[in-house]
């Protein structure tokens, strides 16, 4: 496995990690997911074989979150007896029903409460990342969730703090309040944050952790099982996955390495959901960057089109 520095933390983590949505509810791509939210999740137990794999594989970043159903609670389960081993990042929703960001002491207790609920759920007295989830920029406006991640740090409860985000504006604020790491979405079809955003976090050494590598599925096969309202998305699909045959590699290989190319990118979260598709995610982690005539066969397929690229658009809970 290859490890990659962590931004200015001093850590070395694997260059691919493990995301855990999928373990706590319906979550990908599948011709009733308009309905069911995707695919249910594996069962427990091959979701605690999914984390041996991964961790016998050299993979020392798992990520998971409060809001991902049970998904903290299978994980927990799955690491008793070696929790020394991966680094847990985990995340905190810091915004009312109406999607407005808390304040004062509703959002000190909202996120004390959440860390507290984590904790308890993955059996540990600590995670090494907390996230902001999916942090509006109204949120990262302001300096008051900084001091309360601050605060959730020097009680011990986290040691390095941060921001899962959408967009542009997000990451930028994240990077300017030195967050130790960002979590943002980055693939083939999905490069708005190429030019600006990932090596404005590396030179303030804030890590990066790359999400949507497969963009939820889209990348895959499972790019024709889409809503008929994402036809633009499928024919996106279509044609990465000719590029990927005429290179004879799986699609999925293909977009891994992609993001993989990118020196800007310290992790890679790949929602693998069988130890088949962790075993082909492995395998492409070792391939090393792609060939410029395969990156420059790719660039076409960029698009900054957020209905396309943005899954929390796409109309599936
Ligand atoms: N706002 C946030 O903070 C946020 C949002 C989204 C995700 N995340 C994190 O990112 C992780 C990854 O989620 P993502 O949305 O970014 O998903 P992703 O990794 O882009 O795609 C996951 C989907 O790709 C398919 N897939 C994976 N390997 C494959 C293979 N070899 N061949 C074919 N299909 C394959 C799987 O579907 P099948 O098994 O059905 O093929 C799976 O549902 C999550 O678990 C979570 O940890 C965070």
């Amino acid at each position: 496995m290859e490890f990659r520095p962590f931004g200015n933390t001093g850590l070395q983590i694997s260059a691919l990690s493990l995301g855990t949505a999928a373990f706590g509810m319906n979550y990908g791509i599948s011709p009733d997911a308009s309905k069911t939210g995707g695919l249910p999740p594996p069962s427990d137990a091959d979701c605690a074989m999914l984390v041996q794999c991964a961790l016998d594989s050299g993979i020392n970043l798992i990520d998971t979150a409060r809001a991902y159903g049970d998904s903290e609670v299978v994980l927990g389960e799955a690491l008793q007896g070696q929790r020394q081993r991966p680094f847990i990042a985990t995340k905190v929703h810091c915004l009312d029903r109406r999607g407005a960001p808390l304040r004062g002491s509703a959002l000190r207790a909202r996120v004390q409460a959440s860390v507290r609920k984590s904790l308890e759920a993955l059996k540990t007295d600590h995670v090494d990342m907390l996230l902001i989830h999916s942090a509006p920029p109204t949120l990262l406006q302001s300096n008051e969730v900084i001091d309360v991640l601050r605060e959730v740090k020097s009680r011990g409860w986290a040691r390095y703090v941060g921001a899962s985000t959408y967009g542009q504006e997000s990451p930028q604020l994240a990077i300017e309040h030195d967050l130790d790491l960002i979590q943002v979405a980055y693939n083939v079809f999905d490069r708005r944050l190429e030019d600006t955003i990932l090596p404005l976090a590396r030179q303030h050494g804030v890590a990066v952790v790359v999400r949507s590598v497969y963009l939820k599925g889209a990348l895959t096969e499972r790019g024709d099982d889409l809503p008929e309202h994402l036809g633009q998305l499928t024919d996106l699909s279509r044609r990465f996955r000719q590029i990927a045959a005429q290179y004879e590699l799986a699609p999925a290989d293909l977009a891994l390495r992609f993001v993989l190319t990118n020196p800007a990118v310290a992790s890679a979260l790949v929602g693998v959901r069988s130890v088949a598709e962790l075993d082909l995610a492995l395998q492409s982690a070792t391939q090393g960057p792609l060939p410029p005539n395969i990156l420059a066969d790719l660039d076409p397929l960029r698009t900054d089109d957020v209905q396309l690229v943005d899954p929390s658009r796409w109309g599936i809970p």
